[in-house]
């Protein structure tokens, strides 16, 4: 499972891209508001800083103005994937963007039906939100396994992308489920290296260390 991180925060996805957990990075219009800064700006930065895809929203709610910004923003880096949302018109500009080889991330998926249709419109990503799902009262993770099966069903070349993760339990249950990426935040991405055990162990270690009186440099 590849980690996309889940920030328009530079700092952040460097420090993520240190340890080799940055396969790619997806922003959305919330995530560029909280980065405060000018969205091309953090966006050709970031795209410097990370080869793998870079999801960038579109903010228009029409077709022919989200195919547009689409074309606006693919231009900025050769691994720009324009993000638009899980709606009619959406779908149009996903299907519009594919006969011109621009790759679209579908958002704001709440179902397996809308995931079978931007397959069918040709995304290169379905993001399916978990955590939106639970917030209201409904199991996000059991969406991941229905677009799984219905995915491999048929073949479908569009790329599993679970988003709103919020947890360590969301991350290993969407590497079970067979989630072709995680976008995490990094606070998530720190969570996972964490255990109490290791905590544990490590003040051990460290006090029987420092009573042999030795070092090793
Ligand atoms: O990638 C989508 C994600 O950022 C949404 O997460 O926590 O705002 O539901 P959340």
């Amino acid at each position: 499972m590849k980690f996309f991180v889940d920030t328009a925060d530079i700092g952040e996805i460097r420090a993520c891209a240190e340890l080799g957990l940055a396969d790619g990075v997806t922003t959305n219009p919330s995530l560029v508001k909280k980065a405060g800064r000018p969205f091309k700006e953090v966006l050709a930065e970031i795209c410097a800083l990370i080869p793998g895809p870079v999801s960038a929203e579109v903010a228009a709610l029409d077709a022919e103005t989200m195919i547009a910004e689409g074309r606006v923003l693919a231009k900025l880096a050769p691994n720009i994937v324009v993000k638009v949302p899980l709606t009619w018109d959406g779908l149009k500009t996903c299907r519009m963007l594919a006969q011109e080889n621009i790759r679209s991330n579908v958002t704001l998926c709440f179902s397996a039906n809308q995931a079978l249709l931007a397959a069918k419109a040709g995304a290169a990503y379905i993001s399916p939100f978990v955590g939106r799902l639970d917030d209201v009262g409904a199991e996000g993770m059991a969406l991941i396994g229905e677009i799984r099966a219905i995915y491999d069903n048929y073949g479908f070349a569009t790329q599993l992308l679970a988003a709103s993760l919020r947890s360590p339990e969301h991350v290993k249950q969407c590497a079970l489920a067979g989630a072709d990426v995680a976008t995490v935040p990094p606070g998530i991405l720190r969570e996972l290296a964490k255990h109490p055990l290791t905590d544990k162990g490590l003040a051990t270690f460290s006090a029987d260390w420092a009573a042999t009186g030795q070092s090793i440099l």
